[in-house]
């Protein structure tokens, strides 16, 4: 069979690891991918093509047999591509534009857990500067207070305001300043939960769901948890925060009620379901959901999944997902990004790289490409995040000793990544 991904980040990368490993796949298609599946060969060919490019995607998978596609990256999916490769008749991963709320309106995700009884930090709705201002007047009010833009934001749009006069900046720079437009039409303000984070995923096919292993992303750019928050620097699997009984509390509470619920409301969710929670003292609540997979957390789950990773996703869109295997290594995964100086603020690109030969040899390693690009055979950045280092291991010390042990041998001008991955869960 014939598959096409759609995305350009190092999950993308991953995803097309992942098919390339399949015996019944013939060619991987990706859309736009980048140097990284430019240089895999064998199966894989980059495809000119945006993610946002719906209708031209959709002529593509037609003119080129493409048996299924899976959407990486969320834009695609608030466009309604699924809606509409469905509509031609082609199969197709992920959920529909009306499914895909859950991520891409905070305000009906919110609306949809309070619904369905599904634990989630307390929160009011705004759709002006004056009432949204209005409640950080109150004397009750504590602090922190979470801030959020509705729409989608690439994982920036949210604002943690210690204090009143944060809060105030904050809703001034998305209701008067504008600076997501109309993602920030509606803005919803929350109480801050205390924990740690972890990310569960789920495939589904509406009814039945698969789970990959608890992942932990690390989104602030500095070792220690500090600086700004970033698309994520490094992730490990299986997180051991989530434990067997945290894990069941997450299916009863959240998982099933969420599938449950988005059936009953006549928008069935298929496709990946991230669910990203906060977990304090052995509770686990929602933080957010996102309607696809993380980055960089598939580039821990996915080299774990030792089934056939695409005869599962084939299994999600025929509605057969309980009749085929989905069994993980019993392994760990850590990944290490590495990114352009600067990164999430201004930094350069088309900065030459080199790889040191050894690191395509090195066993139990996957180098994900995020932003690069490889012209003529020359590599170079070209985004925030350049690459995520992946290496397996018998246990989390392993894995993450593996990971640097590459990272050390991946330089250009700038490159940046953090020290201390996985190192919370020592
Ligand atoms: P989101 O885009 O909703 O995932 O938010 C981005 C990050 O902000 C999360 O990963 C958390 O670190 C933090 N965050 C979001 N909502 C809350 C909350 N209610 N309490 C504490 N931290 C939060
Ligand atoms: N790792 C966070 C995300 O993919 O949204």
């Amino acid at each position: 069979m014939n598959v096409l991904i759609i995305g350009s980040g190092a999950r993308e990368h991953a995803l097309a690891w992942a098919a390339a490993e399949s015996d019944r796949v013939e060619v991987v298609f990706v859309a736009p991918g980048n140097g990284g599946t430019a240089l895999m060969g064998g199966k894989v060919r980059n495809v000119p093509l945006k993610a946002v490019a719906i209708d031209e995607l959709l002529a593509f998978a037609r003119d080129n047999n493409v048996d299924l596609t899976i959407i990486g990256s969320e834009q695609p999916l608030e466009l309604g591509i699924v809606d509409l490769f469905r509509s031609a008749g082609r199969h197709v991963v992920g959920p529909t534009q009306a499914a895909a709320r859950l991520e891409s309106s905070k305000v009906f995700s919110k609306e949809f857990m309070q619904r369905h009884s599904i634990p989630t930090a307390g929160y009011h709705v705004f759709r002006d500067f004056h009432s949204a201002a209005s409640c950080f007047e109150l004397p009750e009010t504590l602090y922190p207070q979470v801030i959020k833009a509705s729409g989608l934001c690439a994982g920036k749009g949210v604002f943690i305001a210690l204090d009143r006069q944060e809060a105030l900046k904050a809703i001034r720079e998305l209701f008067e300043d504008r600076i997501f437009g109309d993602a920030a039409d509606e803005v919803v303000i929350e109480d801050f939960l205390q924990g740690q984070e972890a990310s569960v995923f789920v495939l589904t096919d509406g009814t039945c769901y698969r789970l990959f292993l608890p992942a932990q992303d690390h989104k602030r750019i500095g070792n220690g948890d500090t600086g700004k928050n970033t698309g994520g620097m490094g992730a490990y699997a299986p997180a051991p925060l989530v434990t067997p009984e945290v894990l069941q509390k997450v299916e009863e509470r959240i998982i099933r009620p969420t599938l449950k619920g988005m059936r009953d409301e006549g928008y069935p969710y298929t496709g990946f379901l991230y669910v990203g929670l906060m977990i304090d003292k052995g509770e686990p609540s929602v933080v957010e959901y996102n309607a696809r997979l993380g980055d960089p957390e598939t580039q821990v789950v996915l080299p774990l999944v030792k089934s056939d990773f695409i005869a599962a996703l084939q299994a999600s869109v025929d509605g057969t997902l309980g009749e085929v295997p989905f069994e993980m290594h019993r392994k760990s995964a850590a990944t290490v990004v590495i990114a352009s100086g600067g990164y999430p603020d201004h930094y350069e690109t088309g900065r030459e790289i080199t790889i040191a030969e050894e690191v395509a040899e090195m066993d139990n390693c996957l180098v994900f490409h995020a932003g690069t690009s490889c012209k003529e055979g020359r590599l170079t950045t070209a985004g925030g995040r350049v690459f995520s280092v992946t290496a397996l291991g018998e246990n989390l010390k392993e894995s993450i000793d593996l990971a640097y042990l590459a990272v050390k041998k991946i330089g250009f001008e700038g490159a940046y990544y953090r020290t201390d991955i996985g190192a919370k869960a020592l």
